[in-house]
Order: structure tokens, then sequence, then C-alpha cells
């Protein structure tokens, strides 16, 4: 019988030795001459791996976002539909460049955005809707095309954690005007901190281009021709990303692996829901999720807290953004619900079954002790 010696975590990358034969590589040998060899080679990889003309480094998932806000020109005034479950960053970077995000609540099954709950907000300052694949499930793409067509919107897909995931067979990412994603260190793939832009429109990977690297003028050094900022993502960072990129396919499948062991074990208790796979989806199952169905005597921060003392570390779901201080509550139910009802259970790469199970007999005696 497993038992821990110390906190499991609720992620962790797996690093190999091609990641520290790349990242050593461009440590020594990626100045000058070779300061972008790594960021070539990476951006390159990531469109093909997507199956998109265009994918710009950048700093962080947030920064690929706010400049996919700038390469649609969207602006004071603006108005973009964003789902409540998600990272605050998907709300702000509409702040950022003074437009409103619009909050839209999800599904109860999927936690993505509720296609049916979109048109009702969609009003004559409406210029975007920005679908977020939660947890690495895969928001309903379908639909979601079908309302931007008709409105004449662009789709901003929040990609961060859903590296590999597809929709009827296209990669998240290939699914809208522009996407983002992350390479924090708890994502399926990481280079510390770091994101991607992909996009299939030239017009806005060069406007992204532009303004992630402090406006300048292309034609004239050191001359700047609006204010700009500073997104770029190193060489270095990019060898560890180019790596991890390489072996996506193995982390996903190793993800899939972890969320089937959670579900043999979890999947048939009274009174708790994990994550769905969309019929026609691939989900990557970035963090296997449970929510709290029914009232177990105790609150969703009371079971993380025995389950701590249990060396399991968990996550709450990201709470309803319009929660926050800053934005204006809205009236979402379901984000609401799952906001304060859900839990992300350990999913790191290097899970092992036998951890798996112990966390899964420890959640089941913390719920039946409820
Ligand atoms: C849904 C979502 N959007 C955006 C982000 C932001 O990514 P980053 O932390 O790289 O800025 C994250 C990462 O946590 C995320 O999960």
């Amino acid at each position: 019988m497993y038992k821990p010696k110390k906190i499991i975590l609720t992620a962790g990358p797996s690093i190999s030795g091609l990641e520290v034969r790349y990242v050593t590589d461009a440590v020594k040998n990626g100045w000058n001459f070779h300061f972008r060899d790594y960021i070539e080679r990476l951006e390159n990889a990531f469109a093909r791996y997507i199956g998109v003309k265009y994918a710009l480094t950048l700093s962080s998932g947030t920064a690929a976002l706010h400049m996919s806000m700038l390469g649609l020109g969207i602006g004071r005034g603006d108005e973009v539909i964003v789902p409540e479950t998600t990272f605050v960053a998907s709300a702000n970077v509409v702040r950022y460049v003074g437009a409103k995000p619009v909050f839209v609540d999800v599904e109860r099954d999927s936690w993505c955005i509720d296609p049916k709950k979109i048109e009702k907000l969609i009003t004559k300052h409406t210029k975007a809707i920005m679908p977020v694949h939660i947890y690495g499930n895969v928001s309903d793409m379908n639909p979601i095309q079908k309302i931007a067509k008709k409105h004449k919107l662009f789709l901003v897909e929040d990609a961060c954690p859903s590296l590999g995931a597809t929709y009827n067979g296209k990669k998240t990412g290939n699914l809208s005007d522009v996407a983002a994603f992350s390479f924090q260190g708890a994502k399926i793939a990481v280079a510390g901190e770091g994101g991607m832009l992909v996009t299939n429109n030239e017009e806005i990977y060069k406007l992204a281009k532009y303004y992630s690297n402090d406006a300048k003028d292309p034609n004239r050094i050191f001359w700047h021709t609006d204010i700009g900022y500073m997104n770029r993502m190193s060489n270095t960072q990019a060898a560890l990303g180019l790596a991890q990129l390489e072996r996506n396919d193995e982390f996903v499948e190793k993800k899939r692996k972890i969320f089937n062991w959670y579900n043999k074990r979890l999947g048939d208790i009274d009174g708790i829901s994990l994550n769905t796979e969309r019929k026609g989806t691939k989900n990557i199952y970035w963090m296997s999720s449970i929510v709290l169905n029914k009232n177990f005597g105790k609150t969703r921060d009371q079971i993380r807290d025995e389950l701590k003392k249990r060396l399991i570390d968990t996550r709450p779901f990201f709470y309803p953004v319009s929660m926050f201080p800053m934005y204006e509550e809205q009236k979402t139910p379901v984000a609401h619900y799952i906001g304060l009802n859900g839990i992300n259970l350990p999913s790191g790469v290097n899970l092992k079954e036998e951890v798996v199970d112990y966390i899964a007999g420890e959640v089941k005696q913390t719920l039946s002790a409820a």
C-alpha cells in the first residue's frame, strides 16, 4: 500500500535528457548570431503542431491574450464576451485595452462557456467572443463559430490549458481568429513562464508581433511608432519549450491515463462528477477534477483541508471572475456553483497509478466520513 512521505502536488513537469540538452545548448551557444535559433524552431514547430500559419512566442499566456486583443484592434468602448469560469487574465486583458469583459455563464458538465447564453449578451459594442478550454476540456466551438459568423464577431480562444486537445479532429487554437497558449510551470508543457499566440491571419500576427516588441519601426533602428510592450520570450525558455512540445503527445496520453485511473475509482461515487469529454473532442485533462453535487456535510474547503492533512494538495476551481472587486458581480449560477464546489486533484504528468489509487481512496474516505 502506497503511503506518501511528502505532499503530493497538483502539478509538476517531466524533464528528460532532451530538455537538458536543448537548454544547455541554448545557454552555451544561444547568443549573438544564434540568439533566436530556439525561438524560431519553437515557433515553426508549434505552428505545425496546431496546424496554423503563424505562431508568436511571448512571455506568458496572459501576454498572448493581451496581444490578441491588440492584434484584433479591440479597444475603448468595445465589449468582449468572456466565460465566468476562467483564470482572471482572460478578463483582465480585455480591460488592459480599455474594453469591457461581458461575463457569460458556463455549462454544468464541461465547465466551458455555454453557447446557449451568448446571444442575449451581444450588443452593438460587442467585438469578440473568448471561449476558454478550461482545465483541458474543449468548448463547444461549432455553435460558437456560427454565432460569431452571424453577428460578425471575432473569436479568440483562450487555449492556455489545452495544448494538444482537439475538436472534430482540429487542434484547439485552430478554431478561431487568434488563440493563446501558456507555458507556465504547472501547464502540460512548460518553459518556466511563457506563452504563444497562434493565428492564420497575417495582419493579426504582424500587429501582435509589433506591439509585443516595443512597437519598433521595422525599418529604422530605435525608432518607435506607438506605445508598445516588452513581451518577448527568451531563447533559453524557448529551448525548454521546444523539448516539451516535442514530447507533448506523450504528456497528453499520460494525462488521459491519469484521468482514467481517477475515473475508474471515483466515477461511480454518488454526488460527485468528474471532467467530461464532449463527443468529437479529445480532452487533455490538464487537471483531473471533481465537482461536489450534493451536500457532504462539509464545505469544499474543509474537504481540501482534510486532504491536505493526508498529504494531498488540491486546487479550488476558479471563482467566477465577476466576483472579484474590480468587476461587477453577475448572476451566473453554474459558474458560482462550480466555483465553490469544484476541486482540482493532483494531475502532474509524473503521477503513478499507485499514487492516484491512494488519492482516490482518501477522497472517498473524506467524503464518506462527512
Ligand atoms: C484559462 C487560462 N487563461 C490564461 C492563463 C494565463 O497564462 P499565464 O499564467 O501563462 O499568463 C492561464 C494560466 O494559468 C489559464 O489557465
